[in-house]
């Protein structure tokens, strides 16, 4: 059989089997805190585990430095279209990138027009149907829901995942001159890593975490952020958000991991409630917990006018390397 020479259309990336990055962007995704994050990366660790995985920023970044080899990986996420995106691009590929690239093709021709199609007449629909076949029912999307999803993320205002209350994608159109829309190779290096044994990629709840880390493991917690002010909060990943309660549930699983043993490393806002929960609470400290303040730039807020370096917590049972 003949190799033929693959041809790179114009906007696909050069990426190599050695750089992987996100293939969608989140709110609250860590790219830009991954120099500080590196700094906690334990010596040895069993298991790795993202409980909020978003679009795995960190996750990605640890298997571009080589750190998860033959380990075993859970990622989890309790939103059914994240979760339902990952699982057709590990498993349908080639399917999304043939999506994306009519997409991709439909885009050019008129943006606006082809976004609000796609995200009115197409998204929403399907997504409707699968939503009311039941439970679990990201673990059923389809290539083409897949293929829309990441185009309506690299298109649509500042790659936001938003529902209205009945459940509907409403994000509207974003002000890009010419986005990238199928980095096809970078899609096919993620299925690559997805698909390695060991790799779980799982809709579920943060809590189901307690129910096999093992002593050694490195868990990585990136909820959604505890409001610094009422105004500067973005939790509606999901319907339901993230709220006080929801903290404090996590405060309490990550107190329980690191008494089991597990290295813990959690991002959270300088929120009064999460110094509350972590950098003054006795019992969390005696968990071996320590909150260090770390500067980043936030990448979406609120307010425009809110945008630049913020000061975030990294919370850890891992002494951080200076
Ligand atoms: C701050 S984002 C994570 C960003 C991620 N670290 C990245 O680099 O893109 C928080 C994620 O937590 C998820 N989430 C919210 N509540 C959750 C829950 N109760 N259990 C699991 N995941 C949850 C959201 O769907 C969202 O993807």
């Amino acid at each position: 059989m003949v190799n033929m020479p693959v041809r790179r259309r114009a906007s696909e990336s050069t990426a190599t089997p050695s750089t992987i990055r996100p293939f969608l962007k989140w709110a609250g995704g860590k790219r830009q805190l991954l120099p500080q994050l590196a700094r906690f990366h334990p010596q040895r660790f069993g298991a790795y585990c993202e409980p909020f995985l978003g679009s795995g920023a960190l996750f990605f970044d640890l298997h571009d430095r080589g750190q998860l080899e033959g380990r075993r990986i859970i990622l989890i996420d309790n939103n059914p279209d994240l979760i339902g995106c990952w699982l057709a691009v590990r498993g349908e590929t080639e399917r999304v990138i043939r999506g994306l690239r009519r997409l991709e093709t439909a885009h050019r021709s008129d943006p606006r027009v082809c976004y609000y199609r796609v995200r009115d007449e197409r998204f929403n629909p399907a997504r409707r149907r699968l939503r009311a076949s039941g439970a679990r029912w990201g673990e059923q999307y389809t290539p083409a829901l897949a293929a829309m999803l990441i185009y309506l993320n690299r298109t649509g205002f500042n790659g936001l995942f938003r529902l209205n209350a009945a459940g509907g994608f409403n994000v509207p159109v974003g002000r890009y001159a010419n986005p990238r829309i199928c980095d096809a190779d970078n899609l096919r290096v993620v299925s690559a890593a997805l698909s390695r044994p060991g790799v779980e990629v799982r809709e579920d709840r943060f809590e189901s975490v307690c129910e096999w880390a093992m002593p050694g493991d490195f868990i990585y917690f990136d909820p959604p952020y505890a409001p610094v002010s009422a105004t500067a909060s973005f939790t509606a990943y999901t319907p339901g958000g993230f709220s006080s309660d929801d903290q404090c549930r996590l405060q309490q699983v990550v107190i329980e991991l690191a008494r089991r043993g597990c290295h813990v490393l959690l991002s959270n806002s300088t929120a009064p409630e999460v110094t509350a929960l972590y950098a003054e609470n006795v019992v969390a400290r005696a968990a071996g917990l320590r909150a260090h303040r770390v500067s980043a730039r936030r990448a979406i807020n609120s307010r425009g006018a809110a945008r630049g370096a913020v000061d975030e917590y990294l919370i850890s049972n891992i002494p951080p390397r200076s």
